[in-house]
């Protein structure tokens, strides 16, 4: 074995079974018990209707995307223990696995009218340009970096399909519907609140590049 994949290996392998460890501990189940009809596929994970509930959806990917998967879940739990409540993150009902699959399931946004329970469900993408919405989803923009920061929620991949804004009897949310968490080993923006702002800054500029409209 060349040098260099032996040192990666060393590096890299205690966090891959710790992975594995974490994996473990997420009850098994039948994705037919649980799986409706599919509501969207992104670059990793799908998505589907939760058979039982409503409000809720199923989120999985193969495990050979656990990484990222892991750190989700992990993040949801995170803000859990920490009793970190906001309006800008879906609510969590925990991790599954099934064989080859790893997912979790949590709050569902989708419109009455397809089945949900939202009034309305508008992805970022759909109204960014819209010039007569502008103002309106400039202040909604300001307000969810602001609970970011104030909250220290980090979201690594900002984008106008993740962000959307829902409403239910006149009570408007904008939320983060994936990408939150943070990549280091050693999440050092989740504990610590100046290195936080730092990276939801560094991401929000990354994410403004993509929409200028709303950089003022
Ligand atoms: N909480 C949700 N409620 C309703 N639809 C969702 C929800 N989460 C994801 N989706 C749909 O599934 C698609 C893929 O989910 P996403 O979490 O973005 O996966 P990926 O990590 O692969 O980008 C989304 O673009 C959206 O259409
Ligand atoms: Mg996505």
């Amino acid at each position: 074995m060349p040098h260099f994949l032996r040192k990666f290996l060393r590096v890299f392998r205690p966090l891959i079974h710790k992975d594995k460890k974490e994996i473990l501990k997420y009850p098994e189940i039948n994705l037919d018990d649980i799986c409706g009809s599919k509501l969207g596929k992104g670059a990793v994970k799908e998505c589907f209707r939760h058979k039982k509930y409503s409000d809720r959806c199923v989120k999985y990917a193969d495990i050979e995307f656990s990484r990222q998967i892991v750190r989700e879940i992990n993040y949801f739990n995170y803000l859990r223990k920490k009793g970190v409540q906001s309006d800008c993150v879906p609510k969590f009902y925990g991790a599954f696995r099934c064989k080859d699959k790893i997912g979790f399931i949590q709050e569902c946004f989708l419109a009455k009218e397809d089945g949900g329970c939202f009034d309305s469900v508008c992805p970022l993408a759909k109204v960014a340009n819209q010039i007569e919405l502008h103002n309106k989803v400039q202040q909604k923009l300001d307000d969810l970096k602001s609970e970011l920061i104030t909250k220290n929620i980090i979201a690594l991949d900002l984008h106008g399909s993740n962000i959307i804004f829902v409403s239910k009897n006149n009570i408007h949310r904008t939320v983060i519907i994936d990408g939150l968490g943070t990549q280091e080993a050693v999440p050092l923006p989740q504990l610590f609140r100046p290195l936080g702002r730092l990276k939801i800054e560094r991401n929000w500029k990354r994410f403004l590049r993509v929409y200028p409209q709303f950089s003022k």
